[in-house]
């Protein structure tokens, strides 16, 4: 799909790139000709992930880093940087999530999901963004949302909540930002399977079957195509789309949305009544 040098003058931090999503986004990168750094809390999973973008031929770093916590985020960027280089590419991609009911959840839980998502995705912006608006050569950072971002979800409103912020994020600094040559855009997800997401949002097989059944396709996505569409993204083929955040949910968003969406289980039969009911008498 894209020419093997799209991303050479790409140096790429991914948050939450040893596991799922920020994983498969780390090997794509780097098969594209991209230097990545990925940073979260679990060292083992960091190393090997590392381990295995090296033996493919990708140049890569790690640092272990909490996104909740600035200074843990500097030393890291800094180390990295040492590395494999300045970064000028930031995904955001690291998140806690889980479903429950709100009233199950204690201030801890709340603040664990918002400290995460909304205050993790400030944090990372913030140290990179000073650093490229100081060095002059401008910037890409890519959010990963959720489609929920926009509508909201029960079970998941501390998620809902902070994916939501972070929407406003990238608008609001597409706008600020753009005098500095930093571009925002946003990818909201539907369901793509991860070990790190099903275990939490989708622990038992009804469930999962039950998320499926909501998607026209009957599918969930796969990690190839999800990306594809963040390579395209961050890309400098992309350069004039700022602010903007791309659903890739097989139309579930929109599906469950749809009025008369219930209708999709009439027969034939049925429709052939229906239109009989329906057609304007004649005169
Ligand atoms: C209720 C829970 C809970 C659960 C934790 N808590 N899990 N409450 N149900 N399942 C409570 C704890 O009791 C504690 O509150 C507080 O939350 C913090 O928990 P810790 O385990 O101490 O926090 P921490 O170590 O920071 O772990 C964060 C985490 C965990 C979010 C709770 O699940 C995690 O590390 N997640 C990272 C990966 C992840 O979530 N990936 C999925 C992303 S998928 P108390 O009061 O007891 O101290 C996604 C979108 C998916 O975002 C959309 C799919 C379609
Ligand atoms: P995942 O594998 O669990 O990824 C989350 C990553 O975030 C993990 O690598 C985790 O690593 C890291 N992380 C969590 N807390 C952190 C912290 N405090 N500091 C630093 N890193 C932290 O799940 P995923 O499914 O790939 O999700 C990736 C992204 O896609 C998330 O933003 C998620 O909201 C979004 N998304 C996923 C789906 C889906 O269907 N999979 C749908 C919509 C949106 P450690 O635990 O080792 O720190």
């Amino acid at each position: 799909m894209f020419s093997t040098g799209l991303l050479n003058n790409r140096t790429i931090l991914i948050t939450g790139g040893a596991t799922g999503l920020g994983r498969s986004m780390a090997f794509k990168f780097g098969s594209l000709g991209a230097s990545v750094g990925i940073m979260s809390r679990s060292e083992k999973r960091l190393s090997a992930t590392v381990d295995d973008l090296m033996k493919a031929g990708i140049n890569a770093a790690f640092h272990v880093a909490d996104v909740r916590k600035p200074e843990e985020i500097h030393t890291a960027v800094d180390a990295m940087e040492n590395e494999i280089g300045h970064f000028n590419t930031l995904i955001n991609n690291a998140a806690g999530n889980f479903i429950s009911p709100l009233e199950y959840l204690s201030p801890n839980a709340v603040d664990s999901i918002l400290g995460i998502v909304l205050h993790g995705t400030f944090y990372c912006t913030l140290d990179l963004g000073k650093r490229w608006i100081e060095r002059k050569n401008g910037g890409t950072v890519l959010n990963i949302v959720t489609t929920y971002a926009t509508t909201g979800s029960a079970y998941v409103a501390p998620s809902a909540a902070a994916k939501g912020g972070v929407l406003a994020l990238t608008k609001s600094l597409a706008a600020e930002w753009a005098k500095y040559g930093i571009r925002h855009v946003a990818i909201a997800p539907g369901a793509f399977p991860t070990e790190g997401a099903w275990s939490r949002l989708a622990p038992t097989k009804d469930l999962s079957d039950r998320m499926l059944e909501r998607i026209p396709f009957k599918r969930f996505g796969t990690h190839e195509e999800l990306t594809d569409l963040a390579a395209f993204l961050i890309s400098d083929g992309a350069s004039f789309i700022n602010g903007e955040a791309v659903s890739i949910d097989g139309g579930e968003a929109i599906a469950n949305a749809s009025q008369f969406g219930f209708l999709s289980d009439l027969s034939e039969q049925d429709w052939k009544a229906i239109r009989e009911l329906t057609r304007r008498p004649k005169a």
